[in-house]
């Protein structure tokens, strides 16, 4: 008897989508004969330093569709990213559907699917880094989880909490499944291409002197009173840090998004004021996991940063008021400091003097969550 194979479409979009499906890709390359895979590119993010340098970073073929969706405002991309889907996934008639994540991309697609019905059913969803919660309805990353959330049938849960917050909101238990984290998964496997980086000679740094920092989270950048905040915040840090070494630098690849609001703030001189600030570019992965690694701290606004410090053991101070990821505060490097600058300086000298907090990397950060994965899909599609 000949099997029909099952056709499966990947949607990503943004940044932080690529990582969480490079591996799972390569995972499903193992069964052609099972599968049939494809990966939409929805256009969220088009820049090279946002997109394509990650296909490139992370061996991930070419999309085989791109929606060229761009940027707009929250409403005009989903339903932009919605209205080109739909039409896809009429043609394709795909089996399952897997979205990465909690960027636009993820709820555009996932509601597109809930309203299709063929083959006796609505088409089904997996979520990828599903059962995350913040629990602050002001990010709108948190209302891309909770509603691609409940339409999903496969929730893949990154954390044992994630299990938790599901259940809490009423999802069967029969559709929630704990496997672990796709981009820890990356890490792992990027290890060699990650040590071969020569980002550190190019910006002549030092392993252990410089800080690394990103941000870019609306409610940190597109607010003036914030920004400036998170400015002075730095030239504090470089003073505090100069103390320790003076040859410190701080890092800082920037966002598109901090670019434009530094700009139209007024507020990019008082930046590049700052004493060893070094703005640069948004760096591909390889040469980004590399300055994580080898930097003595990281401060950020993003989410998967906290996750790749954990496993790396890289102190990470969080400048937001809300987390969802707490295995990384429970038993990681993570600490939560909103814009706190207190706390920040108090755990610079923590830092610098050798007493931060101990951490553990999660048992869930192994490597394997892609293999979990795809064994769920093939025993429950095939
Ligand atoms: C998106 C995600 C966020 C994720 C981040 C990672 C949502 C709601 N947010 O935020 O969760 O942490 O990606 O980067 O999906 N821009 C460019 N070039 C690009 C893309 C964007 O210059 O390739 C600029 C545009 O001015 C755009 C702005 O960045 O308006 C914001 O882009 P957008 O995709 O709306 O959200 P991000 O801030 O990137």
């Amino acid at each position: 008897m000949t099997l029909t194979k099952k056709k499966i479409i990947s949607v990503v979009g943004a940044r932080p989508n690529f990582m969480k499906l490079a591996p799972v890709e390569r995972e499903l390359r193992k069964y052609k004969s099972l599968f049939i895979h494809k990966i939409i590119h929805t256009g969220q993010h088009y820049d090279y330093t946002l997109s394509r340098i990650f296909f490139k970073d992370l061996d991930l073929p070419k999309p085989d569709i791109y929606l060229g969706a761009g940027s707009a405002s929250h409403a005009e991309q989903t339903a932009k990213i919605m209205e080109e889907f739909e039409k896809v996934v009429l043609k394709e008639k795909p089996d399952l559907v897997i979205v990465f994540g909690d960027v636009n991309s993820t709820l555009a697609c996932s509601i597109v699917c809930s309203k299709i019905h063929y083959k006796g059913g609505t088409l089904p969803v997996a979520h990828v880094e599903a059962g995350l919660r913040s629990f602050d309805m002001k990010m709108p990353e948190e209302i891309n989880r909770i509603i691609t959330d409940s339409l999903s049938k496969y929730l893949f849960v990154t954390e044992k909490v994630g299990v938790e917050n599901l259940k809490n909101e009423g999802i069967e238990k029969n559709k929630i499944y704990l496997v672990g984290d796709t981009m820890i998964d990356t890490l792992v496997q990027s290890k060699s291409r990650i040590s071969r980086s020569k980002i550190l000679s190019k910006l002549n740094l030092k392993p252990n002197q410089y800080i690394l920092s990103t941000i870019h989270r609306p409610s940190n950048v597109d607010n003036r009173k914030n920004l400036f905040k998170i400015i002075s915040i730095f030239n504090e840090i470089s003073l505090t840090v100069s103390n320790y070494n003076p040859n410190i630098k701080i890092v800082l690849p920037a966002h598109p998004r901090t670019l434009k609001m530094l700009k139209s703030f007024r507020l990019s001189n008082k930046i590049n004021r700052i004493k060893n600030m070094l703005l640069i570019e948004p760096a591909g992965y390889t040469d980004f996991i590399k300055l994580l690694g080898e930097s003595k701290l990281v401060i950020t606004d993003s989410g998967g940063i906290q996750e790749e410090a954990t496993f790396l053991k890289i102190p990470c101070l969080t400048l937001r008021d809300s987390f969802e990821r707490s295995e990384t505060v429970k038993l990681g490097t993570n600490t939560l400091c909103r814009l706190d600058e207190k706390l920040i300086q108090m755990k610079i000298k923590e830092i610098f003097e050798g007493k931060y907090k101990k951490s553990k990397v999660p048992h869930l950060m192994d490597g394997k969550a892609s293999q979990r994965i795809v064994s769920i899909v093939k025993s429950n599609i095939i």
